[in-house]
């Protein structure tokens, strides 16, 4: 059986590839970037396959399954962890960034549910199937400049739990990561500086993080590995904040 982690050529996939891969798990790594997806397949040996794949294309998607399925076997658990950051005011939001919110972390996470969701409708995986989509804090919590973006996730969120509703019955389970300031390329291209992000931003009524520290993505990665695991079995429909605290945990 294989896992497809979506967004793996760096950051938060490619940690969530690399963890997988040690415990043996053979591993897709689909990434829009096709040469960062297979420089990083390449490093984790021959379990694993890069596959260049944009998760907005419905139909490279679809074929992206079907390639997994073929060079490493039956696909029986899906990570989506590939997303994109537009930031901006409500007021100051341009079409363009929020149809790109849209397009990559809601349609893309709703592409790849569709696409493992025929597969094992039609085929059920042996020992049940998994769903990890990593979302962000800011899909539950209102964050100013970040309406696109949070719309995107919460809409991804209701996405992947409808997903494990309707699988259940067949042993499917689905669950949301929530990160908060995760240190990747995405966080360097936010304006606030980590010690900000630590301290909190009152003027915009953001908290800080309670655990003193931005995560690394193997913090992430590890909650996204046990939410796949069997250790999870019994674990369904359920969003679990990784942010050090930063939300106070709704
Ligand atoms: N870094 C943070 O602080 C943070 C916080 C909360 C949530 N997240 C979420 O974690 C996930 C990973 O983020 P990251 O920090 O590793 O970001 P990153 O920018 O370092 O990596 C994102 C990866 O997704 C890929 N990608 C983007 N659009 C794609 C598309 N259309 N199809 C396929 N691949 C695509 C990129 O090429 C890149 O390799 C994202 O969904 C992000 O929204 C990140």
């Amino acid at each position: 059986m294989s896992t497809i982690v979506t967004g793996a050529g760096r950051g938060i996939g490619a940690a969530v590839a690399r963890l997988l891969a040690a415990r043996g798990t053979p591993v897709a790594l689909l990434d829009v970037d096709g040469g960062a997806a297979a420089r990083t397949a390449a490093s984790l040996g021959p379990g694993a396959v890069g596959l260049g794949v944009d998760v907005t294309d419905a139909a490279a998607l679809e074929q992206a399954c079907d390639e997994a399925a073929a060079a490493l076997g039956p696909v029986d658990a899906l990570a989506n962890v590939a997303g994109v950051l537009r930031t901006g005011s409500v007021a100051g939001l341009t079409d363009d960034d929020w149809a790109a919110c849209l397009a990559t972390n809601a349609t893309g996470v709703m592409h790849a549910c569709r696409a493992v969701a025929r597969r094992w409708t039609a085929a059920p995986p042996p020992d049940g199937g998994a769903i990890v989509t990593v979302a962000s804090n800011a899909a539950g919590v209102p964050r100013a400049g970040m309406a696109a973006y949070a719309a995107s996730k919460a809409a991804a969120l209701a996405v992947t739990r409808c997903t494990g509703l309707e699988l259940a019955a067949l042993g499917v389970r689905a669950n949301v990561v929530c990160p908060g300031s995760t240190d990747t390329a995405m966080l360097a291209g936010m304006p606030a500086a980590p010690s900000a992000l630590v301290a909190g931003t009152p003027e915009s009524f953001k908290l800080g993080i309670p655990l003193g520290r931005v995560a690394d993505p193997d913090d992430v990665a590890g909650t996204v590995a046990f939410l796949l695991s069997d250790a999870a079995r019994h674990v369904t429909l359920q969003t679990l904040y990784v942010d050090g605290g930063a939300s106070l945990g709704p």
